[in-house]
């Protein structure tokens, strides 16, 4: 395993494997990794010959009163879960290391996909976001990235972006991986405590309501956010930012519901913010009208 920490040897490295023959895969990540980044390593281990690791608390993509500074770092425990997932590479710079004295230049990814959900929950966070994937896309080089359907606007954003700014990288979009009580795994969780822990499964239980009331033929996206929110409306330790149903290549609100549908939660907890997703496809024969 190479722990890397500049831009110039991770650039390097990527390159050399390349020049080898080798195909790369490249794991975005701010650490703190669990199980669920550990599927995307080994997905790219499975498509890819190199996997390279990044591990970057991006200041950029977090809000004035957001968790930057209480985010969990732990690159000890990082470096070998990546190892064991089949990293080979890890790319840990500083903040120094990636943005110097400041940046003059951002990636602005201002759309209607944008607009909504997290964007309009967390005004900047998607230029954050794409400002320093695309900086990590411009020192990988060629190679397919995984990201996780966990964040699912963001695996929509980094996509768009990708395509958008020609870079020549394949952006692949994996599963979520969840505890066994339906909890998305996420380095947030670290932060609950335990009676927080016990109630957070409700945002699956919802997600779930959400995706029961579609396949019983609801079509009304008003309903479906409402049969969401009743279960969050359950648990008084949860404050509810939104419950959403929308297209999932869009992100835009089909009326009736129709089609490749997501079904979408963000809910505040007294130490955590979470979100969640799932999707649910409604093809004639699931339409109670059919
Ligand atoms: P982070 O939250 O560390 O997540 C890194 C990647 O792991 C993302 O693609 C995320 O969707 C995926 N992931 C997180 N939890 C998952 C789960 N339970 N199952 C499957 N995949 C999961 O997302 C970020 O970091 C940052 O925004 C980043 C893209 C690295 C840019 O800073």
């Amino acid at each position: 395993m190479r722990v890397l920490t500049t831009i110039a040897e991770f650039s390097l490295a990527l390159d050399e494997e390349r020049r080898a023959g080798r195909t790369v895969g490249l794991v975005p990540t701010m650490g703190a990794l669990h199980a669920g980044h550990g599927s995307l390593v080994e997905r790219a281990a499975a498509d890819c010959d190199v996997v390279a690791v990044t591990v970057f608390v991006n200041p950029l993509q977090f809000g004035a009163n957001e968790d930057l500074d209480a985010y969990p770092r732990t690159l000890d425990a990082d470096v070998a879960l990546a190892e064991a997932a089949g990293a080979t590479i890890v790319f840990a710079p500083t903040v120094a290391e990636m943005y110097g004295e400041g940046t003059a230049t951002t990636v602005s990814v201002a759309s209607a996909m944008t607009g909504v959900l997290e964007g309009a929950s967390r005004p900047g966070h998607f230029d954050g976001v794409a400002t320093v994937v695309a900086k990590l896309f411009a020192m990988a080089g060629r190679c397919r990235a995984y990201f996780g359907e966990k964040d699912f606007q963001q695996l929509a954003v980094v996509r768009r972006m990708a395509r958008d700014l020609s870079f020549p990288v394949e952006v692949v979009g994996c599963p979520t991986i969840r505890a066994d009580d339906g909890l998305a795994l996420s380095s947030r969780n670290a932060y609950l405590s335990e009676e927080e822990r016990r109630v957070a499964p409700a945002l699956h239980r919802a997600l779930q309501a959400g995706a029961d009331a579609v396949l019983a033929g609801e079509t009304s996206a008003a309903a479906v956010r409402d049969a969401m929110a009743a279960v969050l409306a359950a648990e008084p330790l949860i404050t509810p930012d939104y419950c959403a149903v929308v297209d999932s290549g869009t992100l835009e609100v089909p009326e009736p519901l129709a089609g490749d549908l997501r079904l979408l939660v963000a809910a505040r907890l007294p130490s955590a913010r979470l979100i969640d997703n799932l999707g649910v496809t409604l093809t004639g024969t699931h339409r109670k009208d059919a």
